[in-house]
């Protein structure tokens, strides 16, 4: 009883303090987001489309996409105050694109070039697995010079997310500019080996499987195999690796601190194109509510596994009402955290990889 009254009150206390500094004048706390903006057009198809094959799309769907668009409105969603740094092109989806982001609430910083916007074909299968050719466009325009004049927005960030759909050197000038003043959170995507020299200057490093792969330069077959290059990867680079694994969860890997956390069992996969979005938004939200990590993982993979039970990318990211509303029906027993040395015995609890 004693120790339930204690919790109460420390909980009551961090959510004054919060409360507090979100009225303190000019100390808003805020994530801001650096990166791209695509326009998503999704083609539900029944498999996956071979070499030289016509397949015929059952549906097909436009949304407002993008890694840094979805990490942004996920942000946003689950309640954190967010603001975007982005480049449209001069087409209409530019003008449509950039509508967008105020129905969220975010406050939007965008460089604007003659090329196209960034766009994105999406095809999705029966069982949500998908596949994306992406067109740079504008993304690839996103420059120093042009985020430089918001440096003194840059200044208060209490966090930046950061992904690999604008050029290295934009996000390497972020990484060393504001690398020691707030964590940073590097989601490699898409990889590219060139990310080898600066990585080690993310707070955190975000790959999944394939990007690990590239960043790693090595295949894997295996659960085991993958874990045991993710450590080496750890202790080269010295870099705090969250690892994303799909439906095996995820895996982080630091100086002090190795574990697994286990996906949520039982949910009705429909879509998992914005599930390493919404990954990073909630890593970030977490981490920014004051989550020790291992708390703050296991809410990312909550909220990542909610955004795969729903359609398309920035829609699939879940609000903060339905992260409770699922919280509340499992009870507080899903994801569940394995420590690393344990890993051995849980193996046969893991499905094959890929
Ligand atoms: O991560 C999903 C995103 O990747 C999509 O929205 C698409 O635009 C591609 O960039």
């Amino acid at each position: 009883m004693e120790r339930m009254i204690c919790e109460l009150y420390l909980k009551i206390q961090i959510m004054m303090e919060i409360w507090k500094r979100k009225r303190q004048p000019g100390c808003e706390r805020m994530i801001i987001v650096v990166g791209s903006t695509n326009f998503d057009t999704v083609m539900r198809v029944k498999s996956l489309t071979r070499d030289g094959e016509t397949t015929a799309a059952k549906r097909i769907q436009q949304y407002l996409g993008g890694k840094g668009a979805n990490q942004a409105v996920g942000v946003a969603k689950l309640g954190s105050k967010c603001c975007f740094m982005t480049s449209f092109g001069s087409d209409w989806t530019g003008k449509f694109l950039s509508s967008k982001f105020s129905e969220f609430n975010i406050s939007l910083y965008s460089q604007h070039s003659n090329d196209l916007s960034g766009q994105a074909f999406i095809e999705v299968n029966d069982a949500g697995m998908n596949r994306i050719i992406v067109y740079s466009g504008a993304n690839a325009l996103l420059d120093e010079t042009f985020l430089d004049q918001y440096s003194h927005i840059l200044e208060r960030a209490d966090l930046i997310l950061l992904q690999g759909e604008v050029p290295w050197d934009t996000n390497l000038h972020i990484l060393k500019t504001y690398g020691k003043k707030c964590p940073i959170v590097l989601d490699p995507a898409p990889a590219i080996p060139e990310m080898l020299v600066g990585i080690e200057k993310a707070t955190f490093v975000t790959p999944n499987e394939s990007e690990f792969s590239i960043l790693s330069g090595k295949q894997y077959n295996s659960l085991e195999e993958i874990l045991e290059g993710a450590k080496d990867f750890q202790k080269k680079f010295r870099i705090t690796l969250v690892l994303k694994l799909g439906k095996n969860g995820c895996a982080f890997f630091s100086d002090t601190d190795s574990f697994i956390v286990s996906p949520i069992n039982g949910l009705k996969v429909v879509d998992t194109t914005g599930a390493g979005d919404s990954f990073n938004a909630a890593f970030a939200v977490a981490l920014e509510m004051g989550y020790e990590i291992r708390k703050a993982i296991k809410y990312a993979v909550f909220v990542s596994g909610i955004s795969t039970m729903n359609e398309g990318t920035s829609s699939a990211m879940p609000t903060d009402i339905e992260v409770q509303a699922l919280e509340k029906k499992l009870s507080g027993d899903q994801p569940k955290l394995i420590e690393l040395q344990e890993i051995d015995k849980h193996f046969r609890t893991f499905k094959t990889f890929p």
